[in-house]
């Protein structure tokens, strides 16, 4: 089969179009024929050799063909296998799994396959599990490790309250703005100017270019922020949030998220404003599902930037890499 190899870390320059051996599914495994996958930050984190991969692989990658977000048939299933069967469409998040969605077949566990909603396309899914989980999950305050003051799903997000996304034109922010909006809230999406139109057609009540104006400064008060691509001082944040508000980082500068894990605890347990950082759980079911139901409700649909063919993969990080997608990056295969 085909599949995006890379051998050592570095930039998307290292990633090659190979022939490798088809892999074999284990009796718990169903081997799945690919049609979609996206591109997220942690492929390109993990291909540039961050911390966490090399954990797994201190001087070469441990898994040799990266990819998480997946949308493809079943194949053939292992003896195991209950619930599935050849002909299924499925879709599936392999963040925990070895990753591995960057070529023609792939392996999955039964446990980690899903039923791709008929609606859905295969690249509407693909581009769904990593983005659209860490979106629903920091606006619930429900990842991985997630600080209790943080926990807004006791439903501190209910209809019209006021939530502001920084970063909301990217992959993560495009699923936060539908999803704060299904919970009835009052959405601002902030972005650069080129996207202010998509996020008014995907619900954004307003829209701010952050070219133009630092919404921190603004005097307006945000019961809810949730920061994409923080880059302001935690102070910078508390001053934009109402009394009860909060503010959940998603990404940002290493200044940032320093601030967002040392100084956030220190404000949320002294003050009525609550800070902090959600890890993002991979592979959460719970998510899936709520997804599946959102976007079956059309209340959130995926927005997709560009596609590329598998033997492009290299050119679809770079184009995430340069921070400016419109939504999800999606590799289709030929
Ligand atoms: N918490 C967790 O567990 C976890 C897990 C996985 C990933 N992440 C993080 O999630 C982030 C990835 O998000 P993503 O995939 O949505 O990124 P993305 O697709 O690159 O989107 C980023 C968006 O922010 C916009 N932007 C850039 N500078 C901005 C500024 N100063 N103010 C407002 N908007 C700005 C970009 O638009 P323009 O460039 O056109 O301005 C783009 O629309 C990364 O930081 C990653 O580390 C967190």
């Amino acid at each position: 089969m085909k599949a995006i190899v890379y051998t050592k870390y570095g930039s998307p320059d290292v990633l090659h179009l190979q022939e490798v051996e088809r892999t074999i599914p284990k009796e718990d495994e169903a081997l799945v024929k690919v049609h979609a996958a996206s591109v997220n930050a942690a492929d390109l984190e993990i291909l540039r050799g961050n911390w966490s991969a090399r954990f797994g692989g201190p001087l070469k990658p441990k898994h040799k063909i990266l990819g998480s977000d997946i949308a493809g048939r079943i194949e053939a299933v292992g003896r195991n296998i209950k619930q599935f069967q050849p002909g299924d469409e499925i879709w599936a998040d392999l963040s925990l799994l070895g990753y591995g969605a960057f070529a023609e077949y792939v392996c999955i566990p039964e446990n980690a396959l899903r039923l791709k909603p008929a609606r859905m396309t295969f690249e509407e899914a693909a581009a769904v599990p990593s983005a659209g989980a860490n979106a629903l999950q920091n606006l619930r305050g429900v990842g991985s490790s997630s600080p209790s003051f943080l926990l807004s799903d006791k439903g501190e997000i209910q209809p019209g309250k006021k939530v502001l996304i920084n970063g909301a034109g990217g992959g993560v922010g495009t699923f936060a703005v539908q999803i704060a909006k299904s919970f009835g809230a009052e959405v601002t999406g902030v972005d650069s100017p080129s996207k202010l139109d998509m996020l008014r057609s995907i619900g954004a009540d307003h829209v701010i270019d952050y070219t133009q104006e630092d919404f921190t400064k603004s005097g307006q008060r945000y019961d809810f922020i949730l920061d994409v691509v923080a880059s302001r001082t935690i102070f910078d944040y508390k001053r934009a949030l109402s009394p009860k508000g909060i503010f959940v980082m998603v990404g940002g500068s290493g200044a940032a998220i320093l601030q967002a894990f040392l100084l956030g605890p220190l404000i949320s347990m002294t003050g009525s404003k609550k800070m902090g950082i959600v890890m993002w759980k991979p592979n959460n079911q719970v998510d899936l599902a709520i997804l599946e139901e959102l976007f079956e409700a059309g209340k959130v649909v995926p927005v997709i930037d560009r596609r590329y063919p598998l033997s492009e993969t290299a050119e679809a990080l770079q184009y995430l890499e340069e921070g400016h997608a419109r939504g999800k990056i999606v590799i289709t295969m030929e």
